[in-house]
């Protein structure tokens, strides 16, 4: 079990300060798949960067704490401050697909090269992951390419070989495949998801995109305007929503065979600066009452393991 405690996750800016991730609060069982979704800007790479421990100035945790489902060797607990000791060991995260973000210049491996510290011999753990990386059925070079000697494909599944490389507890997937093509996106989720069947690591997958939620995750988490509005299985939150957001986004599915875009939800998120008072969601919420507009809804399970912060809840059970 890893257990999200109350976590509060802030940006320092010229304007003050603005919380991307606000009381976040779940516990999320051992050796599944979450998927986390919510439109841009609602606070999921904010929680992934807290969860990963990467965390410095802008961003701070002014409050909450996490108890990871892994303990320090000697038997300690591990927390947001020393987990970076534990990085691609024990946790390991994949980022976002785009070229554009890496440094032509450094090597894909050089994180984990980086990585490899104290006793340990680069020069040997780097030949392991080549050996690794033929098994995935991949070409052992591309472990030392440049980034733009490689397809966006290729660098991920690379990353994804780096990440699974020593089998680590927790492995967050920050929209891994985003911007590549269908046929590449498929290839390297079956990728993630067959080694996730073995090695059994509890992976955060974030996406915006709700027909992969659909396909390869267990639980869901969907985030709105930095809160955590519905958390449950991914069967009971595709097939029977508790928060309107939630309803609309999985409505925006396309069912099999349909090639139409997405339509996704009408309206934007509140802005995190704006007051906040109420329900975030109300302004785009058919259902919305009085009560939205000045109480703000606590997650609350509704259903055995499903939980949704919405004061209309009840009448979508
Ligand atoms: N370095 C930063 N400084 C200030 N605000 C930031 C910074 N990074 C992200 N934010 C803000 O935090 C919120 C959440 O961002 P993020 O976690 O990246 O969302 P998502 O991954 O869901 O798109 C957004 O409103 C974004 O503008
Ligand atoms: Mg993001």
């Amino acid at each position: 079990m890893i257990k999200l405690n109350n976590l509060v996750a802030n940006y320092t800016t010229v304007r003050g300060q603005v919380s991307a991730v606000d009381g976040v609060q779940l516990e999320i069982p051992s050796g599944i798949i979450l998927g986390v979704a919510g439109e841009s800007g609602c606070g999921k790479t904010t929680l992934m960067k807290i969860i990963y421990g990467d965390i410095g100035f802008p961003l701070s945790l002014p409050s909450g704490n996490i108890e990871y489902n892994f303990r320090t060797e000697k038997g300690e607990p591990v927390t947001t401050k020393n987990i970076k000791n534990f990085w691609f060991k024990r946790i390991s995260y994949i980022p976002q697909s785009s070229m554009s973000s890496l440094n032509p210049v450094i090597r894909v491996n050089q994180q984990f090269v980086d990585f490899l510290k104290d006793g340990q011999r680069k020069a040997d753990v780097l030949a392991q992951v080549r050996t690794y990386v033929q098994e995935l059925g991949l070409p052992a070079e591309a472990v030392d390419a440049y980034p733009h000697q490689l397809s966006g494909g290729m660098r991920q599944r690379i990353m994804v070989a780096m990440a699974t490389f020593f089998q680590p507890d927790i492995i967050l997937a920050d929209e891994p495949t985003t911007a590549l093509d269908v046929v590449v996106q498929k290839g390297i989720l079956l990728l993630l998801m067959n080694l996730q069947e073995k090695m059994k690591n509890t992976i955060f997958f974030v996406s915006h995109d709700m027909g992969v939620h659909y396909q390869i995750t267990h639980k869901m988490l969907i985030m709105y305007a930095a809160k955590a509005v519905e958390y449950g299985d991914s069967s009971d939150v595709f097939e029977r929503p508790l928060h309107p957001y939630t309803k609309l986004l999985t409505e925006s599915l396309p069912t099999i065979g349909d090639e139409r875009t997405r339509q996704g939800v009408a309206g934007r998120p509140p802005s995190l600066w704006d007051d906040l008072r109420g329900c975030r969601f109300a302004d785009r919420c058919p259902l919305v009452t009085e009560l939205c507009r000045t109480k703000e809804p606590e997650l609350i399970e509704y259903r055995s393991g499903h939980s949704a912060a919405c004061h209309c809840a009840e009448k979508l059970l």
